[in-house]
Parts: structure tokens; sequence; C-alpha cells
């Protein structure tokens, strides 16, 4: 078994145990890590005044942890210009946020070229390399360019957008040639796919073949669907566990036997939240046996949050839920509770075991994983339902969810009142047809299927 080098933004924390917070994708690339031996390379998340010094190394077990801090100008060009104000709104389909300008470019294609020098003498030649995400599309190129031979793999955990939506991007030919230098390509749905190799065909006058294979550039590589799945069991258990937690009861002991709707997100302008409020409110005029019945938790820790457009979303969606609280609070309960900070997975699956619907209803999202925990996290016997928007990438698999438009708020709070009606038989129905699906695929499945088909796959070039 070869060994294993991921290349991520974030790194997971250098540690034995497993943090509070740590996701299932973490805890997954860990096992792989620590089981192969490895290198987990990336960003330190620190910003120095000065300039770069050589990556920070720790060890643990058989990973090694190396990362690099950024300089400011690096930290504003590459994080807080072209990744997050650029090929993050594009890719979620935000063209009217994305910003395009060349100093940003500059600053993702230096630090994209600082990584790979940086990443290459950590290198051995039997080396598998997996890289993850929109912040280093450019990674492979850098290396194949300085003679590394070994296998390159790239997930892309976001949305690959659709052609007419990427060729607005004036670098759009840059990046995909760059991602061609890969010698395998990991999509969150079949959509993402088809998206991608409608571009090859169209745009880059390349070929698509059978089992995946793509001719462009002067490369052949592979591209394909790997949809992520969650820790599916061990949420599970966190669930159960967490079910006579002291936080679960309080919060149980605070609803006084009303229902929960529960939504859990970054702060962030693509999960749709500003509408999801407003779909609550439709729900309150709508059908207002609802007032006083039904409490809505919305859980939004900050994020990105020197990045203009997300202090935006912060302000208008406290004017949002502030105004709906406003009209309809009563002396004795109030609506909706927005918190504004971040909780431990375990009490996180705790509040999703006592819900009586998840409510995810990003305008786009690559999967999104909240609605795969919102299913593991379900009893058998009494399982919430999941109101999911048919622009996130876990629609696909999970079909007994309420699919909705995200856009049209009113149908949202129809299925909302579905939901909160909905009978124990259906319930269950539904929920089972789902677990079925999170626990087939789970994020350890997932990572296997894409390592399994990097080590099949030929070598690009
Ligand atoms: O889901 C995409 C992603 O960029 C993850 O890789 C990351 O952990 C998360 O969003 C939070 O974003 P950031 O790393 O910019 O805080």
């Amino acid at each position: 078994m070869s060994r294993l080098v991921v290349v991520s933004n974030r790194v997971g924390a250098a540690k034995s145990s497993r943090p509070a917070s740590e996701g299932g994708l973490a805890v997954a690339l860990r096992a792989a890590l620590q089981e192969r031996g490895g290198v987990w390379f990336g960003w330190s998340g620190k910003v120095l005044a000065s300039d770069y010094e050589t990556p920070s190394m720790a060890e643990v077990g058989n990973i090694t942890y190396a990362t690099i801090d950024l300089n400011q100008r690096d930290y504003d060009d590459y994080y807080k210009g072209f990744a997050n104000s650029t090929l993050w709104p594009l890719f979620h389909y935000r063209l009217d946020l994305a910003e395009f300008s060349r100093k940003t470019w500059a600053g993702y294609q230096r630090v994209n070229a600082h990584f790979a020098h940086r990443l290459q003498p950590l290198l051995r030649d039997t080396d598998t390399i997996w890289v993850h995400d929109y912040h280093f599309t450019l990674l492979a190129e850098n290396l194949r360019s300085a003679g590394c031979k070994q296998k390159l793999g790239f997930f892309l955990h976001i949305p690959w957008p659709a052609l007419p939506i990427l060729a607005a991007l004036p670098m759009h030919s840059e990046i995909v040639k760059a991602l061609c230098a890969f010698d395998l390509l990991g999509f969150q749905t079949d959509e993402d796919l088809w998206c991608f190799q409608d571009y090859i065909r169209r745009e880059a006058g390349g070929e698509v073949g059978k089992n995946g294979i793509i001719k462009a550039f002067g490369r052949v590589l592979r591209a394909k669907t790997f949809p992520i799945g969650v820790d599916t069991e061990v949420f599970a258990k966190m669930a159960t566990e967490s079910e006579g937690s002291k936080q679960v009861e309080r919060l149980q002991k605070s609803l006084n036997n009303r229902d929960l709707i529960i939504g859990v997100d970054r702060l962030d302008y693509s999960k749709g939240l500003i509408n999801r409020v407003e779909a609550f409110e439709h729900l309150l005029t709508t059908y207002p046996d609802n007032r006083g019945n039904v409490v809505f938790l919305q859980i939004t820790p900050p994020s990105r949050g020197d990045v203009s457009d997300y202090v935006d979303i912060r302000h208008e969606l406290e004017a949002t839920a502030g105004r709906v609280n406003g009209t309809f609070a009563e002396y004795d309960w109030g609506p909706i509770r927005y918190l504004n900070k971040s909780f431990s997975r375990r009490v996180l699956a705790g509040f999703h075991r006592v819900s009586k619907v998840g409510l995810v209803t990003p305008f786009r999202d690559g999967m999104n994983l909240v609605a795969k925990e919102f299913v593991a996290a379900q009893s058998s016997e009494d399982p919430g339902v999941l109101v999911l928007s048919r622009f996130a990438g876990a629609a696909r698999e999970l079909d007994g969810a309420l699919i909705v438009n995200p856009y049209d708020t009113e149908g949202v709070a129809e299925r909302l009142q579905e939901a909160l009606t909905m009978p124990l038989k259906a319930r269950q129905d539904r929920w089972q047809s789902m677990y079925q699906a999170v626990a087939v695929n789970d994020v350890t499945t997932w990572r296997e299927n894409f390592l399994q088909a990097l080590k099949r796959g030929g070598r690009a070039r």
C-alpha cells in the first residue's frame, strides 16, 4: 500500500484523539493516513506579518502534519480574494457576487506554486497524492512541471458550474487545463460531472470517453462522481448518547412539548438562510395553528467574517429573523432562536435527534453533510422529516426527503406544514430509505472508492 499525502487548505488537528468539533471527513482522512502512513499538508490557519517560513512539521503516530503560514498579502489575494471572493461565489452560481481581479488571480497562482514547491521535497516516488477542493486547482500542474510523476487525485467538495457560468471567469481555461494535470478528478454529483464533461467537449475541444476517460489539453485523465458521505454509525451513536445530555434536556425543557424545526449551517449566502426564514414566516402566516406551537432553531456559526459579502448576509439575516420574531413573538413564546455560534458535533447530534423537522435549503451546495447527519441522528421509532433543497447534492441520494425549491418560499412553507403533520408510518418509511442510503455510502466507503479509482486510473500525460 503506497503512502498517502493529503493536501487541503485546512488541516486536521495534529492530535491522536478526536477533537469535539472535528467532522467525519477529517476523521476518515486521518484514519487513512494513519493506516498507510503519510503526510497531511496545507495552511496552518495563521497569517504572518512577515514573509514565509518553512513548513511546521508535527509527527503523530504514522502521520506527519506539515503546515505553512500565509503572509498577509497572500491571505488577502489567495484565501479572501480568489478562493472565497471569486471561485466560491462563481461555483455557487452567484455571478453577481463574484469579483474578477488580476491581482487576486496572481495571488492564487503564487500560493499554489509556493505550496507545490514546499510539498515536493516531502514526497516519495511511490506516494499517492490526494488534493482537496477549490483552493488548489493549480497544484498538480505545478507539481508536474517540477517533475512529479506520482498518482495525483483531486476531489471538488463544492459544485462544478455549468459552462455559461464558468465561462464568465476570465481564467477558466487556465484552471481547467491545470486540473487536467491530475490523474483523477472527483465530483460530488453526476450533474457536476456532466457540466465538467460539457466544458471539455464544447469549450476545450477535448474528448469524453468510456469509464470517465477525458482527453484534453494533451493529457489523459479520468473524471468521475464520488458523492461524499458522513460517519453514519458514529454520528448515530453520538445522537443516541447525547439525547440524555444536559444540553439536550435543557433544550427539550425549554420547548415545553413544542415541535422543533432545526437548521445548522455556516453563515454563508449559498445556504439560502434569508429565504428559509421567510419560508418559516409564511408557515406562521398561512398555517396559524403553528403559532405558539413550533420553534425554529437556526444554528449558524459565523464564517469568513472578513469577506464583505459575509458581513452583509449576517446583517440581513439578523434583520429578517428580528422582524419575524418582532411580528409573531408572544410573551411566552419566541418563534425563531437564531444562534450565531457553534456547538460540538455531539450536542448537534442530540439536537437533531429531538427535532421534528430538519430544514436544509441551500441555493446551491456540493453535497450538504448536515442533511445526511440529520438522517443519521434520527430514531427509527419516531424519526423527524428532512425538508431538503433540490439544489443540494444530497437531494440525489435522499429521496425520502421532502424536496423543495428554496427560492419558492411559499412552497417551502407548504412542505414544512406537511412535515410537521406527517403521520408516523410515512415518516418511518421515508427515513428508512434515507438511512439505508447514508449507511451504505458513508465517508469511509467514499474515501476508499476514490482511492481505489486513483490506484486503478492511468497516469495523466
Ligand atoms: O465546504 C467547503 C469549505 O471550504 C471547507 O473546505 C471548509 O472547511 C469550510 O468550507 C469552511 O470554510 P473556511 O475554511 O473558509 O473557513
